[in-house]
């Protein structure tokens, strides 16, 4: 099968096209590493992946590229790029939210609309939920973002329904509850933590650290794509990828002072505009149609995400 994996360079499509080539996979890769955090991270990401005889990178803009060719035998597209976090997303910052999340989605699909692939999936996020009602929050539970974030990645996955029902385009949107586990992207909540313990550096809490979060482990993120490019589902099908775990961001500083053997030095701070209070999706879904479940607890996870911060620091 042959792939493309857009925002390749990235935390989450560095991790997919690894497995994917490991699986037999010929991997097309594209990323043009936006400036949202270093690009020398970004490189780090690509490198063992460039001397690999089935990875192919192409260094672009998908703004801009030459969609009919980027799309050439191409089987299953997986739709990784994009502009994350929340809290950039207000005022000016929009903008880029807009193009990366919305505008360069649809251009996709105008794409595959023209060249047919077997499966297309897009990295949709549990921030679409908002606020939820009700926990754990139900793909059919209502969508109602509380970030302008949420709100693109929300009319992203619309446009990928739309595409699917309208013109029959193979789409899966996989719903990620906060994605951790190494190379996670540098302004993530735990990534900082554990730098902060590493470093004696101090680490800054928005609230009163009992926000709950389901973290998922990026293996079993690429894990449900892996699934999710060959199961037989419906064309729009909308799945939680969740870690099934509730954890406190007081517990988790806990949980990572403990892996790393040093506490993490804490400022605490007042709560940010777009974060949400909880998050926890039920993942009977995507047990269903994909025989998916998470599998990597969070205690382990963490130790392996310490590993890769421990690795890369200079000796
Ligand atoms: N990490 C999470 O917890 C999480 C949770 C929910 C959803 N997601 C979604 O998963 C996807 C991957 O997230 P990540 O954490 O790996 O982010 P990331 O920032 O590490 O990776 C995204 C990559 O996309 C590239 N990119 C952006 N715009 C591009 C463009 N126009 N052309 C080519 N490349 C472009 C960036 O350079 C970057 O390398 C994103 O769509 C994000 O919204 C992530």
């Amino acid at each position: 099968m042959r792939a493309l994996v857009t925002g390749v360079a990235g935390f989450i499509g560095s991790n997919l096209a690894m497995r994917l080539v490991a699986d037999g996979w010929s991997v097309r890769g594209i990323d043009c590493f936006t400036d949202y955090y270093p690009e020398v991270m970004k490189r780090a990401n690509l490198a063992p992946l460039l001397v690999l005889e089935r990875f192919e990178m192409v260094e672009a803009d998908l703004l801009e590229v030459d969609l009919d060719q980027l799309l050439q035998a191409v089987d299953v597209v997986f739709h990784e790029a994009g502009q994350a976090g929340v809290r950039g997303s207000w005022a000016s910052g929009f903008r880029v939210y807009n193009e990366t999340n919305v505008d360069v989605t649809q251009r996709l699909l105008e794409g595959v609309r023209r060249n047919p692939v077997h499966r297309f999936i897009f990295a949709s996020s549990s921030s679409v939920y908002g606020n939820a009602a009700k926990f754990p929050t139900f793909e059919t539970d209502r969508p109602q973002p509380h970030s302008p974030y949420g709100v693109t990645k929300l009319a992203a996955e619309h446009l990928c329904s739309a595409y699917a029902h309208n013109f029959g385009v193979p789409v899966v949107s996989l719903r990620y509850f906060t994605v951790y586990g190494p190379r996670q992207r540098p302004d993530m909540g735990i990534h900082r933590m554990i730098e902060a313990a590493l470093n004696g550096t101090t680490f800054s809490v928005f609230g009163d650290g009992s926000q709950v979060r389901d973290f998922t482990y990026v293996g079993d993120v690429v894990e449900a794509n892996v699934l999710a490019a060959m199961a037989d589902v419906e064309a729009g099908t909308v799945m939680n990828v969740a870690g099934g775990g509730s954890i406190t961001v007081a517990q988790l500083l806990d949980l990572v002072g403990e892996v790393v053997g040093r506490p993490v030095p804490v400022e605490w701070g007042p709560p940010q505009a777009g974060d949400v209070e909880r998050t926890g999706g039920s993942v009977d879904l995507a047990k269903a149609l994909l025989g998916w479940e998470p599998r990597v607890d969070i205690r382990s996870g963490v130790t392996e995400q310490v590993a890769w911060h421990r690795q890369r620091r200079p000796a």
